[in-house]
Parts: structure tokens; sequence; C-alpha cells
């Protein structure tokens, strides 16, 4: 590793680091396994911004383990559990859900969440994250935050 590149390597730690001291963990029994696990690489900004299913915390941390977290076959499992049960977003049907799930699983404003039901009342079934996106008064980049959980 050249100079530039360790210097950058000590930049990126420095600013994991401040991240995990700033983000606060529920507790609970692997909490500390993911406090220390789980910073090795990335910041917990990851983590707790990430918005995926139980299913997919699964894979997402024996993924994290093939790429070198040190986890045990038992510590994988309290760690999935925990994250599940904190972390999992399960998913949400655009064209069923109502405007008070839209709002609160998404995290729109009740403006937005009503914009999506107005949209599917005048114009249909929608399509996909493209059409959701088209929809007039959403903000895309709120849209894109929560691809991982949409279903349509
Ligand atoms: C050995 C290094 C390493 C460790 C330790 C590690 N990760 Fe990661 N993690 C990565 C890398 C590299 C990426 C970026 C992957 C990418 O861009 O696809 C990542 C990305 C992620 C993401 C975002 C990916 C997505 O699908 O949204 C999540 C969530 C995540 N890690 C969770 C964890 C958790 C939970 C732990 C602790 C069990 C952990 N990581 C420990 C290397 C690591």
């Amino acid at each position: 590793m050249g100079p530039a590149k360790s210097a950058l390597a000590a930049a990126l730690l420095v600013s994991a680091s401040a991240f995990a001291q700033d983000i606060v963990l529920p507790d609970g029994k692997a909490k500390k396994l993911v406090e220390n696990t789980c910073t090795e690489c990335h910041g917990l900004d990851n983590v707790v911004n990430a918005t995926l299913s139980g299913a997919q915390w699964r894979e997402t941390v024996h993924d994290m383990v093939k790429r070198g977290a040190t986890l045990s076959k038992d510590d994988i499992d309290t760690v999935v559990d925990y994250l599940t049960v904190y972390f999992a977003q399960e998913k949400v049907n655009v064209n069923t859900a109502s405007a008070v799930e839209l709002q609160s699983s998404l995290e729109l404003t009740s403006a937005e969440a009503d914009a999506i039901v107005n949209h599917r009342k005048e114009n249909g079934k929608i399509k996909d994250i493209e059409a959701l996106r088209k929809v007039a008064g959403l903000n895309g980049k709120k849209i894109d935050a929560k691809k991982d959980v949409l279903t349509f």
C-alpha cells in the first residue's frame, strides 16, 4: 500500500470510529458483538441505515463473514436475531399499503403518502420504482433510499 493509500485508509478508519461513537444501538444480546465486529471495516451507519428484511439480514451477515468479519456460528445467529428484531424492515407493497403504512414504513410526509394513494386512484397500479419516482410530489431520493423494501 503506497503512502497516499494508507493515509486514505487511516482517514477512513477515523471517520468509521467517529460514526461508531455517534450511533447508539438498542440494548440486546448482540449489542457488543455488533459494536465490536461490525465496525472493523465500516461505520455502524451502514448497519442502522440498511433497509433489509429478516432474510436479507441473514444473507448480509453471512456475506460480511465471507468478507472477513470474525463471528462464530453461534454469534452469527445471535447477531442475525438481534438485527432482525431491531432493524428488519418488512416489504411494503406500494399498490396496496394504506397512506399511514406508506408514511411510516417509507418515512414519507403525509402529503407524500397521500400523493401515492391519489396517484393509484387516478392512474391505477404503479408498475415499478421508475413509475413511483415520477409520481408528482415525491422526492426521488427518499424513494431510492427505500428501494430494498418496495414491492409492486
Ligand atoms: C471484513 C470487513 C467487514 C466487516 C467486519 C463487516 N463488513 Fe459490512 N461491509 C463490508 C464491505 C466491504 C461492504 C460494502 C459492500 C458493497 O459495497 O457491496 C459492507 C457493507 C455492509 C452493508 C451494506 C450492504 C447492503 O446490502 O445494504 C451492511 C448492511 C453491512 N455491511 C453490515 C455489516 C454487519 C451487520 C457487520 C457485522 C456482522 C459487518 N457489516 C461487518 C465489509 C465488512
